[in-house]
């Protein structure tokens, strides 16, 4: 029997990079001067990935790592728009919309509050979503753990997706 085509979906995302001098910092595709950057084997976004695998989740699909392995070259410097865009293309092909996304990024620093509404209206570019439904939101980490301690970024996110009829 077909799978059920659910009227609505949600997906969680969750990533977290560490901190390194020599990695420019990227999120949401946008440069932020800072003086560390994030480890990755792509351009380390963490607000990017987060969403990819929020997206993928929602469809019950493989997640990020496994559908651009970090053992690829192929990936290696990759712009994680690349990712997403994929994603909101395999979310199309199953005959879902976004209905809206709420993310948090958790960063002791930098303060974020200036990058903010960039990033949000590259996010909203990417996802080919309306400007009122795609947040963001910024947390310290209270200065504890290795985010709080600047070892690390982490992001969350939440997403629903409609079906479209
Ligand atoms: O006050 P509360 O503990 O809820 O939040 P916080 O982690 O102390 O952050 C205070 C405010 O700073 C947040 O509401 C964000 O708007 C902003 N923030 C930021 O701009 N950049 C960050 N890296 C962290 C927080
Ligand atoms: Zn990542």
């Amino acid at each position: 029997t077909a799978p059920p085509s659910l009227p609505v979906r949600i997906g969680h995302g969750f990533d977290l990079h560490r901190l390194a001098e020599g990695y420019k910092l990227i999120i949401g595709g946008i440069d932020i001067p800072h003086t560390k950057g994030c480890e990755a084997h792509s351009d380390g976004d963490v607000l990017l990935h987060t969403v990819t695998d929020a997206v993928l989740g929602a469809l019950n699909l493989p997640d990020i790592g496994q559908l651009f392995p970090d053992s690829d070259p192929k990936w290696k410097g990759a712009r994680s728009d690349i990712f997403l865009k994929e994603a909101v293309r395999l979310m199309e092909e199953r005959g879902y919309t976004l209905g809206n996304i709420d993310c948090t990024i958790i960063a002791q620093r930098p303060k974020l509050s200036p990058h903010k509404e960039a990033i949000r209206k590259n996010l909203c570019a990417l996802l080919n979503a309306h400007d009122s439904v795609v947040n963001l939101k910024a947390k310290t980490h209270e200065k504890v753990d290795s985010i709080g301690e600047e070892r690390s970024i982490g992001c969350q996110a939440v997403v629903l997706l409609l079906r479209k009829d």
